[in-house]
């Protein structure tokens, strides 16, 4: 596990909890991005077996979380929305570099970012929620994606040297900041 080096802003989780709606349908494109996103990154890499099963696994557990926020999206009498650009992944994006064992490094760590970006932030609206269903739920989906962090930080430790991923997680981990402190606020994962 690492370390964020900012902390999402208060007035981030007020407009979160001002419209929890606009919120869950943000959250729902973003589970069901992070599924395709597995999916992506098994096919990209077949021929490595424990990324491979490592992506399956995410696929489903992310699918799940999707399914999960539907149902509640759903009992809400809401509908599901078209899906937008994350701005915040695709600025991540952008810093991935070229060359095939650049851009995988810097693959899987931008991916265990965004991991621990959800984390933190699913884990302020846990905090903030009132006991019931929806604060156990918003638990369980911190405790989960804390748990997809570890697994793309260990799985750029099984690829690299332990010096190289503590190099460029530093670096990115300073980018992140920046752009997660740049970011609008609106009642959106981010
Ligand atoms: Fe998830
Ligand atoms: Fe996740």
């Amino acid at each position: 596990m690492f370390r964020l080096r900012c902390a999402s802003p208060k007035t981030w989780l007020e407009a979160v909890l001002a419209d929890f709606d606009a919120f869950l349908l943000d959250h729902a494109a973003a589970e069901k991005k992070a599924s395709g996103m597995a999916m992506s990154m098994l096919s990209h890499y077949p021929d490595k077996p424990e990324l491979v099963e490592a992506m399956v696994e995410l696929c489903l557990e992310e699918t799940l979380h999707f399914r999960d926020v539907v149902k509640l999206i759903h009992q809400r009498g809401l509908i599901l929305g078209a899906d937008s650009k994350d701005l915040y992944v695709n600025q991540l994006r952008k810093l991935m570099r070229q060359g095939s064992e650049l851009y995988m490094l810097d693959r899987l760590l931008i991916a265990g970012i965004i991991e621990a970006r959800g984390a933190e932030r699913f884990g302020l609206i846990a905090e903030a929620l009132e006991q019931g269903e929806l604060k156990k739920f918003y638990k369980a989906i911190t405790e989960s994606e804390e748990r997809h962090e570890e697994l793309f930080i260990d799985l750029a430790r099984r690829y690299f040297s332990g010096d190289e991923v503590e190099k460029r997680l530093d670096e990115l981990l300073d980018a992140e900041a920046d752009i997660c402190q740049a970011l609008p606020i609106k009642a959106a994962l981010h």
